[in-house]
Formats: structure tokens, C-alpha cells, sequence
């Protein structure tokens, strides 16, 4: 991605050596003690909805999909990212599905054929996506819904900067994260989360876990 594009800084920070330690440094301690959600909550997530053929958005090191039990033991999956590195990463990891790879940002044109996935995860992607708050980021909710084949399930996580939802630890990791650039999350809102989800899919349901938000959404 180009330097000057106003998405590069979210995804940027996601070098190989940042990755070798990112499952301990996020599930293993600022999940859970900055943001109060632990995995388990995620991992359930994705084995109430991850299908057959799903497409994983953001992929970081692939631990989610890594670690969840799927519906069969050969699905079809295609990793989409726009770091190399996080697909390098996830791709090996999950070798065991011979995932396909997409590189691309999610905010631009997903490139994939429509209605080709029964389940489109996006998890921990939505807060490092630029813009000032989720109603800037809502193109990648149609692209999603594009995605979908009919039927098919769109989940995710994201973390809110709701005010209500944040600790002193938190508040004070969050602007230091959204000063860096790696999150731009700050104006992020469940109100928001829910009124694009609601705009796009028949049904939807927000969970709250600390200050993450985990969805689902189908028509
Ligand atoms: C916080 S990690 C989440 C990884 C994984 N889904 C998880 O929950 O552990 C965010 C991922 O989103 C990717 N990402 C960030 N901005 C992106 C963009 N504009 N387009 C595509 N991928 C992006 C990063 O490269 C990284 O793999």
C-alpha cells in the first residue's frame, strides 16, 4: 500500500517480527486486561458462523482461525489482506486448508466474485481503518454484503471508543494507539455499528465484550 494512502498506518504496523509475538502480546494480555475480552468470546464467534467457504478479512496471524473448530475438515478459505506479511503468516499457519491468498485493501474494491462466501469474518480490522468514526468506514460493509453468497453470515470484532466502555488503562492505550496511527478508532461507536449493519442486512446482533463489539449479520 502507498505510504500516503490514509489507510497505510493501520495496517503498516504488522511487520514479521511484531507478528512472531502478536498472539501473546494481544490475547494473551491487552485483550484481556486493556480491553477486557478475552479470546474465547472471538473463537465462539467464529464457530457459531464460520462456514464451508469463508473469506477472513484482516487476518493478523490467522490465530482465530487457526484455533476454532470448523464445520468440516477440508473448508474452502481465502485469507484477504493488505499486509504481505500478515498473509505470509496466516498462510502458513493454516497450511493444513491450503487457504487462497487476496491482497488488497478493504477499503477499496474487494476484487473477489460476488456471492462466492458463505461466511465473511472481520475481526479486529474495522478500529484500524481510518476515518473518524464508523460511518466513514462503512464501505467495507457492502463490499461484505457483496461477498455473500445468499444465506451467508458476515462476523467480526471491533474495538469501540465509546466513552462509556472505557477504562482508565484503555482510554489511555487508545490514545496512544490512535496517535500512532496503528488504530483510528477514537469517534467509533456501537450507535454506528449498528445503524450500518442494520442498513445492509435483515438482521444483525451487537454483543458487547469490555470494549469490543462483536457482530453478526445475514439477510
Ligand atoms: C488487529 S489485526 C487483526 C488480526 C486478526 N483478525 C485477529 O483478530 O487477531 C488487523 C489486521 O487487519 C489488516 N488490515 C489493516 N488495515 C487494512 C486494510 N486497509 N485493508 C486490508 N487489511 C488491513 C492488518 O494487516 C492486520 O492483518
Amino acid at each position: 500500500m502507498d505510504r500516503t494512502d490514509s489507510a497505510y498506518a493501520g495496517q503498516a504496523v504488522y511487520t514479521s517480527g511484531f507478528l512472531r509475538v502478536y498472539d501473546r502480546v494481544l490475547y494473551g494480555f491487552v485483550s484481556p486486561r486493556v480491553w477486557r475480552c478475552t479470546k474465547h468470546p472471538l473463537l465462539n464467534l467464529y464457530e457459531r458462523n464460520v462456514s464451508a467457504r469463508h473469506l477472513d478479512v484482516g487476518v493478523g496471524t490467522g490465530v482465530l482461525l487457526d484455533q476454532c473448530r470448523m464445520p468440516l475438515e477440508h473448508p474452502q478459505i481465502t485469507l484477504m489482506d493488505a499486509n504481505a506479511n500478515c498473509l505470509a503468516a496466516a498462510a502458513e499457519r493454516l497450511a493444513r486448508y491450503q487457504p487462497l491468498l487476496h491482497r488488497g485493501n478493504v477499503l477499496d474494491s474487494w476484487a473477489l466474485d460476488s456471492s462466492s462466501f458463505d461466511s465473511v469474518a472481520m475481526t479486529h480490522i474495522l478500529h484500524c481503518l481510518p476515518g473518524d468514526s464508523i460511518l466513514d468506514k462503512a464501505v467495507v460493509f457492502d463490499h461484505a454484503a457483496d461477498a455473500l453468497a445468499p444465506g451467508g453470515v458476515l462476523f467480526g470484532a471491533t474495538i469501540l471508543g465509546d466513552e462509556n466502555l472505557q477504562t482508565p488503562t484503555s482510554r489511555l492505550v487508545l490514545r496512544g494507539l490512535n496517535r500512532k496511527g496503528a488504530m483510528s478508532n477514537l469517534g467509533d461507536q456501537e450507535a454506528d455499528l449498528d445503524s450500518v449493519l442494520a442498513a445492509r442486512f435483515d438482521r444483525h446482533r451487537i454483543e458487547l465484550c469490555g470494549a469490543v463489539a462483536l457482530f453478526s449479520a445475514g439477510a
